[in-house]
């Protein structure tokens, strides 16, 4: 996986819940401490989020300017960085964060909710290329706010919930992608009829 962010194990068995084709997704594979470090960072982060949900886009569009026209496709603004949609979106992405971390013991219902995620970005066309991009500007929003509390442990916890979290959207996305680009059975019925009828 040409991940930016930390690797994580793959493939895997995916859980039953999914329906078929399979994808395979990663697994999360953290150590009780390494959760406990997660939960009590989180804690610290919680107050503000806002704050650093605006962060990550804002950054997000100046290292990626490309990912803006995501957002003008979606929404009618002029002034992205001002806008209540951008705002509503970074607190949205929090809360991705703030629900992981709640089912952190309990990733099976974790994997399903953020493989609907994805299914859900591939209708916004939000491609799942720039998801990592928003795990490392999260990693460096957090980094000041937790200040001596930041150290190589946290920061590679967070890594490794952000790559899962990408990885699992990503497995979403390439699903409803792929569902996408099968031809219907009333494509396939005409095709059929138009080859017998040459
Ligand atoms: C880790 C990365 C990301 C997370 C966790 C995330 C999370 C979310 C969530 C929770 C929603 C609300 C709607 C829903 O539940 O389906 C949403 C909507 C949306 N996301 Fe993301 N997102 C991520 C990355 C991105 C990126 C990189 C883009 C664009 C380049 C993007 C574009 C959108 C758009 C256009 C919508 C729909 C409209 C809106 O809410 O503004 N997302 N996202």
């Amino acid at each position: 996986m040409g991940c930016v962010l930390s690797g994580l194990k793959w493939p895997r068995t995916p859980s039953k819940d999914h329906v078929t084709p399979e994808p395979l997704l990663p697994t999360l594979g953290l150590t009780p401490q390494q959760q406990q470090l997660l939960i009590e960072t989180w804690e610290l982060l919680k107050q503000d989020i806002a704050k650093v949900g605006v962060i990550v886009f804002i950054r997000l569009f100046e290292t990626h300017p490309e990912c803006k026209d995501v957002f003008f496709l979606f929404h009618d603004v002029d002034d992205l960085k001002l806008s209540k949609e951008l705002r509503a979106h970074g607190l949205r992405v929090l809360s991705v964060v703030e629900k992981s971390v709640a089912r952190i013991e309990n990733v099976t219902r974790l994997e399903k909710f953020l493989f609907e995620l994805g299914r859900s970005h591939y209708r916004y066309k939000a491609p799942p290329r720039y998801y990592q991009y928003v795990g490392i500007e999260f990693l460096s929003a957090i980094r000041p706010i937790l200040k001596e509390k930041w150290t190589p442990e946290v920061e590679e916890v967070w890594k490794v919930l952000f790559t899962y979290i990408c990885a699992v959207m990503k497995a979403g996305y390439q699903e409803e992608e792929n569902k996408h680009n099968e031809k219907t059975p009333t494509m396939k019925r005409l095709e059929k009829s138009q080859a017998t009828a040459m």
